[in-house]
């Protein structure tokens, strides 16, 4: 996720929008940043690696002018955090920026340098500068050139472009990404979010997919990609600048709760084909895998209760052994490991100490090392054999969310991707579970829609001093997650437990005060099993909050206390849907008691100690 921005008004004002909007934006990205501006009919182009200040510090000393310009603050997804690879992207005469992925950028790029252009970067974006500057030389306006551009791009994508050969001009466009644009007096902006233009204009026009855009000094024109207008509504925005950052959430956990569709949409983005059934990962190294008999997969916190699931997956797809370890404990034991073993470290940030020495462990006793996480370049990243990156976002609430879901269609994709190399699965069978995939982001979309029915539960449940919650097969580390998340943000006392493992201890616990959440997807065996623990539950007059895809069960009202139902999904991808409701119901837990729900007390977003 990055963020970008745009200007066109007054030649004073240029490079305070850019920086001080850049400034706002900064927590989409801050691996490097960049603007140009239009100065005396050429682009002047400033970029820097790290933090934003280095960049401020450097356009300060140059102190450029002009009537327009854009700027970006990068996220990295396809080449490492570099200068070379900051936005923006230039091409003769023509500067871009881009926040998203273009998945067919490959094809372009050899297609473009067949033509004699020169890649300087090694991001998908640098495509779109030479598609356009490639269409100008041919002979079209600039305008028709970037509506040319965008035709020919795919995947997800908001992009702000200026060129010297028009130099009145900022043209955008949106699929996927997020865009705005928000009007002055004499002056227009865009940016990929609200509050980066909030301190200069309160009228804002939320772009949707397809919509282009020209800006202009003293009008806005939205068309489709055909030129054909279209009429977007002007919206007056009154948040306060801190509700802004947030859009419009009251917690970034909440916001990031609300990003998972595009987030696990995002993660799956340009990873396989629907027709071959074949899914890849960029840079990745098939021949890695080849010998790979056994793995072990290591984690923390939340990114190993997605291990235990992703485990589920590896198994029952590729038919590959698989082993989940807590990081801290696994340096300590003296693993047995050997060449034949794979060494999974899965970490959101990349640089959980006891995931990365855990890592450095392994690859010390020769396993052969990957990692999946959703930092570029993180030190995990640097130090594994190869990597798999989620495409979350920056996550900025501490409680987990997005980063978890990612993590496993991450997991999901590449047991298929294991499952062909080891030829365990056959080319019908990768495109059904490619299918069931791609379902997801919808059926995550479907589930949100409980937020209502989910905070009214909460306020019934949120005195209660103990929780339990208890899941089945695949879903019995969604135990685990809902109850970390309850404890960590709301500080109540909440315990996950495999349901099978109740009758052995934990049915001690059980009596009115104490609700229990039961997961139970609809899922063939397990559920009839788990319908046996309601009744164990009831038997001793606990509370249930029964959590099912199963339509049928609303015929348990009267035995349940609570039912929420989920939408249907596969088995092996169904802990990406009953997670939803749980992450909600610890959110809205935590408000009603008033705590801190982005920064529990005690607790770090990324803990590089021991
Ligand atoms: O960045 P990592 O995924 O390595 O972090 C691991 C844990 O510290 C993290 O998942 C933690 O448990 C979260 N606060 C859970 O919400």
């Amino acid at each position: 996720m990055c963020g970008i921005l745009g200007y066109i008004g007054n030649q004073s004002k240029t490079v305070d929008v850019l920086l001080q909007g850049l400034t706002r934006l900064e927590y989409r990205g801050y691996d490097s940043s960049g603007i140009a501006i239009i100065q005396d009919g050429r682009a002047r182009v400033f970029k820097s690696k790290g933090k934003l200040s280095k960049l401020k510090t450097k356009v300060k000393k140059h102190s450029p002018k002009g009537l327009l310009g854009i700027g970006h603050t990068r996220w990295a997804t396809h080449g490492d955090a570099s200068q070379k690879n900051a936005h923006p992207h230039v091409s003769g005469g023509t500067s871009v920026v881009h926040n998203g992925i273009i998945e067919n950028y490959l094809e372009l790029k050899n297609e473009l340098k067949k033509k004699g252009f020169k890649f300087y970067s090694d991001t998908d974006t640098e495509v779109i500068a030479h598609l356009i500057e490639d269409t100008i030389e041919g002979g079209l306006c600039f305008e028709d050139a970037a509506r040319a551009a965008f035709e020919r791009i795919e995947g997800s994508y908001a992009i702000a472009v200026i060129s010297d050969k028009d130099p009145d001009k900022v043209i955008a466009t949106r699929k996927f990404s997020p865009l705005i644009l928000a009007i002055g007096d004499h002056e227009n902006y865009l940016a990929s979010d609200v509050p980066a233009i909030l301190p200069f204009s309160r009228k804002v026009i939320y772009l949707e997919d397809g919509d282009v855009a020209v800006l202009e000094r003293d009008t806005i024109s939205i068309t489709d990609i055909d030129g054909k207008h279209v009429s977007r509504d002007v919206q007056e925005i009154n948040w306060d600048p801190i509700s802004a950052e947030k859009c419009g959430y009251r917690h970034f956990m909440m916001k990031e709760i609300f990003e998972q569709p595009r987030a696990v949409l995002d993660t799956m983005r340009g990873r396989f084909s629907e027709e071959t059934g074949d899914v890849y990962f960029e840079g990745l190294d098939a021949s890695l895998f080849k010998n790979v008999n056994r793995i072990v997969a290591l984690a923390c916190g939340t990114s190993y209760h997605a291990s235990l699931i992703g485990k589920y997956m590896i198994e029952k797809i590729a038919k590959v052994s698989v082993e989940v370890d807590i990081a801290s404990e696994f340096r300590y034991r003296k693993p047995i490991l050997d060449n034949k073993t794979l060494a999974i470290a899965v970490s959101q940030s990349g640089e959980t100490a006891d995931t990365s020495e855990a890592l450095l462990e392994a690859k010390g006793r020769g396993a052969t090392t990957l990692c999946i996480t959703n930092v570029m370049m993180s030190k995990i990243a640097r130090d594994a054999d190869g990597v798999i990156y989620t495409h979350a976002g920056p996550e900025i609430g501490v409680a987990s969310t997005k980063a978890f879901t990612t993590q496993l269609i991450a997991f999901y994709l590449f047991a298929i991707y294991l499952g062909r190399i080891k030829k365990q699965l056959t080319k019908k069978q990768s495109i059904e579970m490619i299918k069931e995939a791609i379902s997801i982001p919808q059926l995550i979309e479907i589930t949100l829609k409980l937020d209502g029915r989910i905070k009214e539960l909460a306020k019934e449940f949120f005195k209660y001093r103990n929780f339990l919650y208890l899941g089945r097969g695949i879903n019995h580390p969604i135990a685990f997650e809902g109850a970390l998340k309850l404890k960590e943000i709301s500080y109540i006392h909440a315990e996950g437990y495999a349901a099978g493992e109740m009758k052995h201890g934990p049915i001690a616990l059980i009596d009115e005060d104490m609700p229990v959440v039961l997961i139970a997807p609809g899922d063939g065996v397990t559920y009839k099993k788990i319908l046996g623990n309601l009744q164990e539950v009831r038997a001793r007059r606990g509370k249930v909050i029964f959590l099912t895809s199963d339509p049928g069960a609303q015929e348990l009202q009267g035995i349940v206390d609570k039912v929420i139902e989920v939408p249907d999904s596969s088995y092996l991808l169904s802990p990406i849907i009953s997670i939803i409701p749980l992450q909600l119901l610890a959110y809205h837990i935590a408000t009603y008691k008033g705590t801190d729900v982005d920064q529990p007390r005690n607790l770090a977003k990324v803990v590089t100690v021991e």
